[in-house]
């Protein structure tokens, strides 16, 4: 089973984490399993952009981004090249480490 790495999030995992899924589940499926609660305001339909991620190791193991989740990372906060929304990121047979950006769009809206 491949093992998630979570880098420390102030909210999320204040001292980083490190899970285990099956292949075949979705990177935010797999945190929520494990009680770190990222939003996920759409109900993981690829229709917000709360649930982004940035995929530091083994971003090539993923199944690729479709046109709908480029579109809606386009507008994601503190976007990077290897940036996901975790609801449509698949989990192959590799381990990842995954960083939770510090802001979503809904904090961004409230705070700036
Ligand atoms: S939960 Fe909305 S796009 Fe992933």
């Amino acid at each position: 089973m491949p093992t998630i790495k979570i880098f420390p999030h102030p909210e999320y995992c204040p001292k980083g984490a490190e899970i285990t899924a099956p292949a075949g589940t979705s990177i935010c499926e797999a945190l929520l399993e494990n009680h770190i609660n990222i939003e996920h305001a759409c109900e993981m339909s690829c229709a917000c952009t709360t649930c982004h991620v940035i995929v530091r190791q083994g971003f090539s193991s993923l199944n690729e981004a479709e046109e709908g989740e480029e579109d809606l990372l386009d507008r994601a906060w503190g976007l990077e090249p290897q940036s996901r929304l975790s609801c449509q990121a698949i989990l192959a047979q590799q381990d990842v480490t995954i960083e939770i950006p510090k802001y979503s769009i809904n904090h961004a809206k409230e705070n700036h």
